[in-house]
């Protein structure tokens, strides 16, 4: 045909973005439509190079829909949380085309989003932290915004709240803030990663029969009836957030220990203290909390501490510093589960002295895989010529 075609020139841009894991956590709407918290809360942000979130954003005159792919699979995205991402970054984009008239106009356009993870998705790691931190990014990067990390964990916030965590590296706080429009309610850089390079993470990932309830439905619940909560929310989380930043300052892992089991403990209790209950360790969970308690014993110091999200796998902080110690006595609890020889093949299975051998029956069998992995950094961009796009603006097969 000599007909001009109608402009099918795809924009894009790629990101990857970490998974975070809180040790002082976020449990509590304050406004579910802002999606603004009831308290602060702070976490360690895991290295990408075992878990991570890649997302491909394009955008083009030729499409037809704004579209979202995880893992090659489509995903709505007419939900609200999605949509006031979407809203807030496209304005974003036509303040910027508004002052220059030169710039494509990006925000016009459909979006088109490929995502994977290099990880399960189903494992209950995380990953709606991870995604909405790559979508949030790559979009910005797309539009080549100049907005900052806590600028954009603003937007990131509305998508799941733990997002606004992974857009930056390292330790990382989520301030709570104290306007109605949820204006200062955004991540801030505690520490770089560089600053206690030493922090490693164990993660074991326990098997789970039945999906628990979801952290959004979950939450809820609990600030509407839990007599617990509002001490936690308003003495308890406030006080530990203080000295959490002092522990990180001062590399003192003992105190960070202390406080991390502390709060996961905390935030288990109020949701036992919900009406209906609310559990999400297991058997096996509470095993690996007697693991860790008994490690510490028998070190006669703080060398590990567990923390547990919205499901019942354990996340197990530890120096490098320890490694031995704590590798060596989770791995007898743990066997030959995958996730060991790939990446610590020297580590062998050895209790400390005096370690009262019972803990371990309960964990072992339970765990499916071990996840060794460390603080690492925020959001990277990606070159393009690894985008997960094909020449129509679809996901690469
Ligand atoms: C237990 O961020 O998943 O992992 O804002 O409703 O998407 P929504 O909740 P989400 O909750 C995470 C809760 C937690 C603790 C934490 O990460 O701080």
């Amino acid at each position: 045909s000599t007909m001009a075609a109608p402009s099918t020139e795809i924009f894009h841009a790629t990101a990857t973005a970490p998974v975070n894991i809180a040790v002082i956590k976020y449990w509590g709407k304050a406004s579910t439509k802002l999606n603004t918290p009831t308290n602060s809360s702070l976490s360690v942000t895991l290295s990408q190079d075992d878990l991570r979130t890649i997302t491909t954003a394009s955008c083009s005159p030729s499409f037809e829909s704004d579209a979202l792919w995880l893992n090659g699979a489509a995903h709505d995205v007419s939900n609200a949380r999605s949509q006031a991402c979407f809203a807030e970054l496209r304005a974003l984009r036509k303040a910027k085309e508004d002052k220059d008239q030169s710039l494509p106009p990006l925000s016009t356009y459909k979006l088109h989003l490929i995502s994977e993870n290099n990880f399960p998705t189903a494992a209950g790691l995380a990953s709606s932290a991870a995604g909405f931190a790559a979508f949030v990014r790559a979009i910005a990067d797309l539009y080549e915004l100049d907005e900052s990390p806590t600028e954009l964990s603003r937007i990131a916030r509305q998508g799941s709240g733990s997002a606004c965590r992974s857009l930056f590296g390292g330790f990382v706080a989520w301030e709570k803030g104290s306007r109605n429009d949820g204006y200062d309610s955004v991540a801030v850089q505690v520490a770089p990663e560089s600053h206690w390079p030493t922090i490693r993470a164990a993660i074991l990932v326990i098997s789970d029969a039945k999906k628990g309830v979801s952290s959004t439905s979950g939450m809820q619940a609990t600030v509407a009836t839990s007599t617990l909560f509002p001490n936690r929310a308003n003495t308890v989380v406030p006080a530990r957030m203080d000295a959490m930043k002092k522990a990180i300052a001062e590399k003192d892992f003992e105190s960070f220990a202390d406080l991390t089991m502390a709060d996961s403990n905390s935030f288990h209790a109020v949701c036992l203290d919900t009406i209906p209950p609310i559990f999400y360790m297991n058997d096996a969970s509470r095993a690996a909390i007697r693991v860790v308690e008994e490690i510490n014993r028998c070190a006669g110091k703080k060398v590990a501490a567990y923390t547990f999200d919205a499901g019942p796998n354990a996340v197990i902080y530890y120096d490098e510093s320890n490694q031995d110690i704590v590798l060596g006595a989770l791995r007898k609890g743990t066997a030959d589960v995958p996730g060991w020889t790939e990446k610590q093949p020297h580590i062998t299975a050895c209790l400390p002295e005096g370690f009262n051998e019972a803990v371990l029956a309960p964990l072992s069998g339970n765990v499916s895989r071990v996840i060794l992995t460390g603080v690492g950094s925020g959001p990277l961009k990606v070159p393009k010529q690894q985008a997960l796009i094909d020449e129509q603006g679809n996901p690469r097969p």
